[in-house]
């Protein structure tokens, strides 16, 4: 995997969707040969941005990219005690930020990169992204509760992205145990917690990856069916100003979640349950397979699954659907 260099970004940044810029103009502007610039753009494919290249007249984007502002995205988040960080590149924004956290990064700390080499999924999967179109972050929290009563943690993340997308104007949403955000029934947004320190005082490294503009990279190579921000809006939307409404309603959620608990939560995530009452199986984190009826969460957080002989709480597992037939 190649390393995204600034000057990739600093040329993409140059080009837009709805006019051509010739390689002459940025080989100009960015102090290097046309060739070295024509290099560079085809590197872009790899990150899953289609450069057009049109003889005579440049290079144009197939799509707008808007790329992360960190000056914007501080100053909008420093007032509720964020501390924003965005890099280029990292193997992971959880694992980077993890490090930092060991070094004594401040609570509050937000890492966002452009690009992850080595994004984290949940149980071991990998996490793509597209450049410029989706959301990859981590949020430094450090908790006064102990670990033992984090159980709903990754419920409460879920509650704050869902909220954030409905006042973006998202329709069609839902939540799927513990913390997928879904549109019908594909992926738009995952989230990965990690957590680090004390055992009575610990630190999460909570992750967020949420698809706001499809690609076809984005489609073709995470093999399971994905959507996208844009298409729940119905409308174009700003990738900074989402990132910062995300992150604004997250630092509510977490100081209300470490005083309060997930209890008066429950509901509202229940609202939002994508498969409530739906036939489904769990693959547990023992390797067991259970199958049931989705009857909801406790107020821990744990799926309750109707057996036909009871109701099992499952603290952790991969829900999938069950299909009639
Ligand atoms: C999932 O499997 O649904 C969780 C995906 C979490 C992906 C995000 S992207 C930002 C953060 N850094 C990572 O390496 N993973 C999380």
């Amino acid at each position: 995997m190649y390393a995204l260099t600034p000057r990739l970004l600093t040329i993409l940044g140059l080009m837009d969707a709805d006019g051509f810029i010739s390689g002459e103009q940025i080989a100009g502007t960015m102090g290097m040969s046309r060739a070295g610039v024509h290099g560079l753009i085809r590197q872009a494919a790899t990150y899953g941005v289609n450069v057009q290249s049109v003889r005579g007249r440049g290079y144009r984007l197939a799509r707008p990219l808007e790329l992360l502002d960190e000056a914007r995205l501080a100053g909008e988040l420093a007032p509720l005690g964020l501390h924003v960080l965005c890099l280029p590149e990292v193997d992971s924004t959880n694992a980077r930020l993890l490090a930092l956290a060991a070094g004594g990064a401040p609570h509050g700390t937000l890492l966002a990169a452009e690009w992850q080499t080595c994004g984290r999924g949940r149980r071991g999967r990998r996490w793509l992204g597209v450049l410029g179109a989706s959301l990859a972050f981590s949020l430094l929290w450090r908790f006064e509760r102990p670990v033992a009563q984090l159980a709903g943690l990754s419920l409460a993340v879920g509650v704050a992205l869902v909220r954030t997308m409905r006042a973006l104007g998202a329709e069609g949403i839902g939540l799927k145990w513990p913390n997928d955000v879904l549109l019908g029934e594909d992926k738009l947004a995952g989230i990965l917690i990690e957590l680090t320190g004390d055992m009575l005082a610990p630190s999460a490294v909570i992750g967020v990856g949420l698809n706001i503009r499809a690609g076809e990279q984005l489609t073709g190579e995470v093999g399971m069916p994905v959507a996208d921000l844009e298409t729940a809006c119905g409308r174009r939307l700003d990738r900074n100003a989402v990132l910062a409404a995300v992150a604004q309603e997250l630092a509510a959620v977490l100081a209300f979640f470490d005083q309060q608990g997930f209890a008066p939560l429950r509901e509202e995530w229940l609202a939002w349950h994508a498969w409530q009452d739906r036939p489904v199986a769990v693959l547990g984190a023992d390797g067991r397979l259970l199958t049931g009826r989705a009857a909801g969460v406790d107020a821990q957080g744990a799926l309750l699954l109707d057996t036909g002989s009871g109701l099992e709480p499952v603290l952790s597992g991969d829900v999938s659907l069950r299909r009639a037939g």
